[in-house]
């Protein structure tokens, strides 16, 4: 059984709300489950622990989830989100989301976004035969999630703004129009979510650390939640850290954890490389505030520099990865630079999207290929 509460007030809301009447964030809270799933490392997938998702009908499935650990070097693995089937995490939430679109007999589904939840928003839209609206911050979403968001059928509308503005204006356009809101303030997204916890618990039990990029802030507060949850129906005694990674130049998050805050104080003019990041007024923040302190956790802020490098690390080693993703890697590079970490601890970098998302960063970064005459002595030139 599951209510979804207000985190502020503890108000009981009914299932068709995003936010409590006080303006606080929602969050579904389970009681009295009956586990069915057994941590045994397999068939891992988000169905798997259907019993700890709040839905009741069939869900709209694509086979998400179930994506690679890998060790990436001696106690330090990446989970590559970028397997899922839209090639980033967000699939994970929008399964269940767009199940409860149908749940709640809407017709249509809208979201604002930095590029991967319109990519998987259209997606699981397009297989539950819904109407699908997104809208994007005009010239700065990657190439490859707006080709996705287009070819599965959704209506694309840039506006001339940053993402926090999108975001307000789909919440008018979600109220007035009556389409159902699939932004991470969408607390049935974030149950998806927080299947990543359980997938690495299923694999190698609870690490020390889970480090991972923060944007609009949803993923870092899912998988917290994920965790608890597995420690509330007694799956597991402990509990790992949460660190969040922000780009320097959209960092509210960093700044709220460095001066000891529960509040942010937003960016106006967010700006990263890492474009699926780019954001300064996270509306999930209040959770994922709660979410580090809570699990004793930081945050770290790195540069446009370091994401690269960590990006083109991943790349090396077999892991193809978007910069916002790489910016994982570069906190944890940072954090042993700085001593907070030894190498010994267990962590695990989330990498939250698949390198194919953003192909026009890959070529500032590595430059074109090398053109030269189709004839085998020019080729032998190159070589
Ligand atoms: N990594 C990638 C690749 C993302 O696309 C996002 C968010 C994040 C990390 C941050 O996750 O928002 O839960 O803190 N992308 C959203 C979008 C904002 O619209 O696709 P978060």
């Amino acid at each position: 059984m599951y209510r979804l509460v207000c985190i502020e007030c503890g108000k009981v809301n009914n299932e068709g709300s995003y936010t409590c009447e006080c303006g606080g964030l929602l969050e579904v809270q389970f009681e009295d489950v009956e586990i069915d799933f057994k941590l045994n490392g397999r068939d891992l997938s988000v169905w798997k622990y259907r019993c700890l998702l709040p839905v009741n009908r069939d869900p709209v499935t694509l086979k998400e989830g179930g994506t690679p650990l890998y060790e990436f070097s001696r106690n330090l693995y990446v989970k590559h989100e970028g397997a899922n089937p839209s090639g980033s995490f967000k699939d994970r939430g929008m399964t269940v989301g767009v199940t409860k679109a149908l749940e709640l007999g809407k017709k249509a589904v809208a979201c604002a976004s930095t590029g991967n939840t319109s990519a998987s928003m259209a997606m699981y839209a397009a297989k539950a035969n819904l109407r699908a609206y997104v809208l994007l911050p005009s010239g700065k979403v990657a190439l490859g999630k707006v080709a996705q968001a287009l070819m599965h059928g959704a209506k694309v509308i840039a506006i001339r703004g940053n993402f926090d503005r999108a975001l307000e204006l789909v919440r008018i356009v979600c109220e007035r129009m009556g389409f159902y809101l699939l932004n991470s303030v969408n607390p049935f997204r974030l149950e998806g979510q927080k299947t990543i916890a359980f997938e690495i618990v299923d694999e190698i039990g609870v690490p020390d650390y889970v480090i991972l990029p923060v944007g609009n802030a949803g993923n870092i507060s899912a998988i917290w939640k994920g965790f608890k949850e597995l420690e509330k129906f007694g799956l597991i005694d402990d509990l790992p850290k949460m660190i969040g990674v922000q780009a320097r130049g959209a960092n509210p998050i960093y700044r709220a954890v460095r001066d000891g805050r529960d509040y942010i104080d937003p960016i106006k003019n967010p700006e990263t490389v890492a474009t699926a990041i780019r954001i300064g007024n996270p509306v999930n923040a209040r959770k994922a505030l709660r979410a580090i302190y809570e699990s004793r956790g930081t945050v770290v802020e790195v540069s446009d520099e370091e994401i690269v490098n960590a990006q083109r690390e991943l790349a090396r080693g077999g892991i193809g990865v978007e910069p916002a993703s790489a910016s994982s890697l570069a906190g944890y590079r940072r954090l042993i630079e700085e001593g907070y970490l030894n190498g010994d601890e267990v962590v695990v970098c989330i990498a939250t999207g698949h390198l194919l998302k953003d192909p026009e960063i890959v070529l500032k970064i590595c430059g074109r290929p090398i053109e030269v005459p189709a004839d085998f002595d020019e080729i032998l030139k190159v070589l």
